[in-house]
């Protein structure tokens, strides 16, 4: 549906279109959606292209540079996060600063913003190879940022990269290893964190990645762009969602509401509640993000010898909202956060942790968009309009003459 209104403010014709449903902010060749078809491809290839042999790394490296890797550059990247993994001791200092029950995606956002202090250097625009060397930083980085923000809130001492492991077993490194080395030779959990990452890597002109454009847009740095994307991501509207629906699950799992009573409550817009992981402002139809990761949760399980009740009551509720005339008429499908929950906790990443992965997932969208912007010549900075609708003028009153 088209809301867009041209109206006359008081100083000139200005579009309005609330939550820019209808405003393209940019051109770019980084990512394709078609919403009615259910399509979604990075550079050109199919998001499904990705799932035979999923490898984050190199998607990562295809969504920034705009190409599949060699096998050359691809080593050359790896090489360069295995090199750029650990933190400055400084950095690592601020972490005793923060309380343990501090959310996870601050910490993330606060420490993604300080690699700004450590890393100056990087801040060139112009520079190619500065440019790379910055995004292999973040990349790296951003696991063990998120690691040591798990080991932190749970009071564990923190855990070295190991150099010989690859980017995603060394992220389950980093988090569980110490006592216990669980995840990293297991092949499914890898395979599926992969997948995990790769199918968030990056959405075209969503909240976050909008973020990132329009603080890139006024020059800032790299750092403070996707710091600043992390806040976006952080909304239970966004990355969040991921969070909420687990909760969800979890209270229909407990007993307090059943699976039509919450699905009743969501169609009840006084109730201020929504079936959450349901619905998409581009995908109308299907998000095949949301399919491809409901089919890997099935195996994932099945390999690790476990049920989860959650995804039972997952499904019921996708069954009941699909053959409701609500969820039909206003084309509300699951989305990529539906079952992506499921799949990290099998995995064994605690619910606070959900939007950080997500974090780490949708970082390369964001390096990529980020550079993308500042190497367009017609990059102008973000300044929107807006309707003015308050008082046209007032006098000023000083505090005696206010009641
Ligand atoms: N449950 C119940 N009703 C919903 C839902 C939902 N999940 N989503 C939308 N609706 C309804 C709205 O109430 C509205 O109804 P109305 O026409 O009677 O007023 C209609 O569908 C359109 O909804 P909007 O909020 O206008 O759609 P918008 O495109 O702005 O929002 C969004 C999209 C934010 C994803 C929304 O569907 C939502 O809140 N979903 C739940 C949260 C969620 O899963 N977010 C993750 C999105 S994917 C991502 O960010 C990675």
């Amino acid at each position: 549906a088209i809301d867009i209104r041209a109206l006359r403010s008081q100083t000139g014709l200005i579009t309005l279109d609330p939550g820019y449903g209808n405003t393209g902010s940019c051109e770019s060749a980084i990512t394709f959606i078609d919403g009615e078809q259910g399509i979604l491809r990075y550079r050109g290839i199919p998001i499904e292209q990705f799932a035979e042999q999923p490898n984050f790394v190199e998607a990562a490296w295809l969504l920034i540079f705009g190409r599949l890797p060699t096998h050359d550059e691809y080593r050359g990247f790896a090489a360069d996060l295995t090199r750029h993994a650990d933190l400055h001791e400084g950095m690592k200092h601020h972490f005793e600063g923060f309380p343990r029950s501090a959310p996870p995606m601050a910490i993330l956002s606060a420490m993604i913003n300080a690699l700004s202090c450590f890393h100056p250097e990087l801040f060139e625009l112009e520079d190619p190879e500065r440019f790379r060397m910055a995004a292999a930083r973040l990349i790296s980085k951003i696991r063990t940022i998120a690691a040591y923000a798990y080991r932190h809130s749970r009071g564990l001492p923190y855990i070295y990269p190991d150099p010989q492991l690859r980017y995603v077993p060394n992220l389950l490194h980093m988090m569980f290893s110490h006592p216990y080395r669980q995840w990293d030779c297991d092949e499914a959990v890898c395979e599926a964190l992969n997948l995990v990452l790769i199918l968030h890597a990056d959405h075209e002109q969503n909240c976050s990645t909008s973020t990132v454009r329009m603080v890139g847009s006024s020059r800032a740095n790299l750092f403070a762009s996707c710091a600043a994307g992390v806040c976006a991501l952080w909304g239970p509207l966004h990355g969040g969602a991921n969070v909420e629906v687990m909760q969800m699950l979890e209270q229909i799992h407990t007993g307090n509401l059943t699976a039509e009573e919450y699905v009743r409550l969501a169609k009840d817009r006084d109730s201020q509640v929504r079936l959450m992981g349901f619905g998409h402002r581009v995908y109308k139809n299907f998000d095949p993000r949301a399919q491809m990761l409901g089919r890997v949760v099935e195996g994932l399980l099945t390999r690790l010898g476990r049920e989860d009740p959650l995804l039972d009551i997952a499904r019921r509720l996708e069954e009941i909202a699909l053959e409701d005339p609500y969820f039909i008429d206003r084309k509300l499908y699951p989305n990529v956060d539906f079952y992506s929950g499921i799949i990290l906790r099998a995995i064994g990443i605690p619910t606070n942790m959900f939007t950080v992965f997500f974090a780490i997932g949708r970082l390369p969208g964001w390096i990529a968009h980020w550079w993308e912007q500042n190497q367009q010549l017609d990059n102008r900075i973000a300044r929107p309009r807006q309707v003015y609708v308050g008082e046209r003028e007032h006098a000023y009153l000083t505090m005696g003459q206010r009641f």
